[in-house]
């Protein structure tokens, strides 16, 4: 059987747990219970991080003793998870005494093998990321992340010989070029190596400044830092030297986001190699979560409680949102209008109405029992054959942790299957008397149905098993509900249930729209402006037909679509509007269209609005939409038109 090991960041314990944290750790769970359904072993792994200068500080902050400190903060952490439906194996704290143990019998082979030597060593040590900077990294004086002049500290400390190992780490990137991705990072990484910037790695403190760590096993007057000390928790918890666990499970993946991708690429690996360790299997790296647009801060006050908010909207609900908005490696937005747009539109609408009205239906028709009969026809067919390709997209992002790509190619199924409904009309066939089309209808219906149930039970698992109950399956919650969900792809067979079908279903209602705020503001504002106005047409909000003409509108088409490099919300578009070159307009749509998906897309524009710089690049127009609660889309002629045609 394939064993499939996964990690999250090994999270400090300075501060509580909050969306960031959930986030990698709700992806580590999904990806490990993918697994599960691919018929694989899996063991996924949390934990904290508990040693170091910042954690004293934050103990003394709240005058408690680092170990009691510690030991309340983890708790917070280990406690929240299966709060979050997540289902980890192991939780290791790198003060427990089998942590301890790993790290200095690895810290002895190293030192035993010339890795790791002694010197004096004097550098600019930020704090805050408990480290030394060279003169070259900080940014005007100042810690790049913190923005804090960092203390001048000079003093004897061990070196690890990491300098020895970044020819071979730079050959091994450039060999294996999915070994950090997406693919971005992988090229962070080796920039990192082409910079010159990297030396050795200073790996004690002297106890005379921190005893807050593990012993160096050569030296009783050092602690290990806090890096070199983290790192090894992802095999100590394997139960590294010789635990079973190390041998099965080994080598793994690791998931992190960008910050911490320094100690990942460069760090970890040289360290395995010099212990003469196999190397991890991938680094998947995504991006950070941003709070109404800024960066979570305790300061600005947009700290978003994982708890608090799985709690308020579902935590089925909350989760299937965090893995289908974040676009794996890019950064995401996080606020609740979009977290309601986005259950109101997927949840409420796509999947929520499919299994409500076929379910009625099937109630309504054969009382739960549904005559079923396996004569496709064409259109049977054509449904048939999405749900395999749709199935094996699935599979196939999901593996390579693209969970919004995914999601969106189970979703391609979830909307064909409610225009089946629309198209075939079993409300005719039942008037018409014709049955045999009604149970071929309802057979495709039902199992294309159970398999999306089963494709879900990683992103939302009581989700899942309610669908699969209301299906009339027989789950068992304490199991994984499917052992081969490629097969399930591949193989379309005759739907069973040992139950009989829910004769309703009402698993994610809509929710209601608060109003938006900055809506609210820009509305007052152009009423305050429209009152201060003295033409009569402004008092009213009218406009007169000149003024509208004054608007250039036209239609055009999409010939390139893709991500702004800096703004995770928008797009690039080239737009084709017959001038003979391309213009560039830049459009918030990334959250709603695939770049993919838009190439080739008849679009509607204002082409004479003042061009506009957003991050670096320039808009040439305004790409039209139409928005309510369930998202924006674009604004559509009905029929093909020559690129350039006026809009009026
Ligand atoms: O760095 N968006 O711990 P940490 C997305 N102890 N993810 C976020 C995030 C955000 N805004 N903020 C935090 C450490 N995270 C070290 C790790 S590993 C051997 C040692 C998540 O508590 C994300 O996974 O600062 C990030 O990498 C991690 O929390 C940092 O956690």
């Amino acid at each position: 059987m394939r064993s499939f090991y996964i990690t999250t960041p090994i999270y400090y314990v300075n501060a509580n747990p909050h969306l960031g944290h959930a986030y990698s750790t709700i992806l580590a769970d999904a990806a490990a219970r993918f697994h599960k359904i691919q018929g694989e072993k899996t063991l996924f792994l949390t934990g904290t991080d508990e040693h170091g200068d910042k954690i004293v500080q934050a103990a003394e902050k709240n005058n408690l003793a680092p170990q009691a400190f510690t030991d309340e903060i983890s708790g917070r952490f280990r406690q929240l998870w299966p709060k979050l439906s997540v289902a980890n194996d192991f939780f290791v704290r790198t003060t427990s005494p089998e942590h301890v143990r790993a790290v200095q019998d690895f810290l002895q082979r190293v030192y035993d093998a010339g890795d790791i030597y002694f010197g004096e060593f004097g550098g600019h040590y930020c704090y805050g990321c408990e480290r030394f900077y060279t003169e070259k990294e900080l940014e005007d004086g100042l810690c790049p992340q913190h923005q804090v002049k960092p203390a001048f500290i000079s003093e004897k400390n061990y070196f690890f010989k990491m300098s020895r190992y970044l020819p071979w780490l730079r050959q091994y990137l450039e060999e294996n070029s999915d070994f950090i991705r997406p693919a971005r990072y992988r090229t962070e990484a080796i920039a990192m190596l082409e910079s010159g910037d990297l030396e050795d790695l200073c790996i004690s403190r002297p106890k005379s400044r921190l005893t807050w760590g593990i012993e160096l096993p050569f030296d009783k007057d050092y602690v290990c830092y806090v890096w070199f000390d983290a790192l090894l928790a992802y095999i100590s918890g394997l139960g590294w030297p010789d635990g079973k666990d190390f041998a099965q499970f080994w080598p793994g993946e690791h998931l992190v986001a960008k910050d911490i991708l320094k100690p990942h690429a460069i760090f970890w690996p040289s360290m395995l190699k010099s212990a003469g360790l196999p190397l991890y299997r991938h680094l998947n790296v995504h991006g950070y979560w941003l709070s109404n647009d800024s960066k979570m801060s305790k300061s600005l006050g947009n700290v978003v409680d994982p708890l608090e908010t799985g709690q308020k909207f579902g935590i089925d609900a909350f989760r299937y949102f965090l893995l289908r908005e974040m676009h794996f490696g890019s950064d995401a937005g996080f606020n609740e209008r979009g977290l309601i747009r986005r259950i109101n539109s997927d949840l409420a609408n796509d999947l929520g109405n499919l299994f409500s009205r076929v379910l009625s239906m099937a109630d309504k028709y054969f009382h739960g029992k549904p005559a079923l009969c396996q004569k496709y026809r064409a259109e049977d067919q054509a449904v048939i054959d999405l749900c395999r390709e749709s199935l094996l997209n699935y599979i196939q992002l999901f593996n390579e942790m693209r969970t919004s790509q995914a999601l969106e190619a189970l979703w391609e199924l979830v909307r064909a299957l409610n225009k089946y409904v629309d198209s075939e009309a079993p409300w005719k066939l039942q008037k018409e008397n014709n049955f045999e089309a009604l149970g071929v209808v309802f057979q495709v219906l039902l199992e294309c149905m159970r398999k999306i149930a089963l494709c879900l039970w990683p992103v939302m698992p009581e989700a899942s098993f309610a669908l699969l109950r209301q299906l009339g399956q027989q789950v068992n919650e304490n199991e994984v509900p499917c052992a081969d969900i490629e097969r399930e792809a591949r193989f379309f067979e005759p739907f069973a249930n040992a139950s009989p079908l829910a004769t309703a279903s009402r698993l994610f209602p809509r929710l209601e729209m608060p109003e938006d705020p900055a809506h609210e503001a820009t509305a007052k504002k152009k009423a305050e402006n429209a009152k201060s106005a003295s033409a009569p047409a402004e008092k009213t909000g009218e406009i007169d037909i000149d003024t509208f003409k004054k608007a250039e509108m036209k239609t055009g088409i999409i010939r390139l679509a893709e991500r702004h490099p800096k703004a995770d919300r928008i797009l690039r578009l080239e737009i084709d509007f017959g001038e003979g070159k391309n213009r560039q307009i830049l459009s918030g749509l990334a959250e709603y269209y695939e770049p993919e998906k838009l190439v080739g897309k008849q679009v509607c524009a204002v082409l004479n609005l003042p061009p506009r710089k957003i991050r670096g690049l320039v808009s040439e127009g305004m790409v039209l939409t139409a928005e309510d609660a369930s998202g924006v889309k674009l604004l559509a002629v009905d029929g093909e038109v020559a690129p350039g045609s006026l809009i009026a």
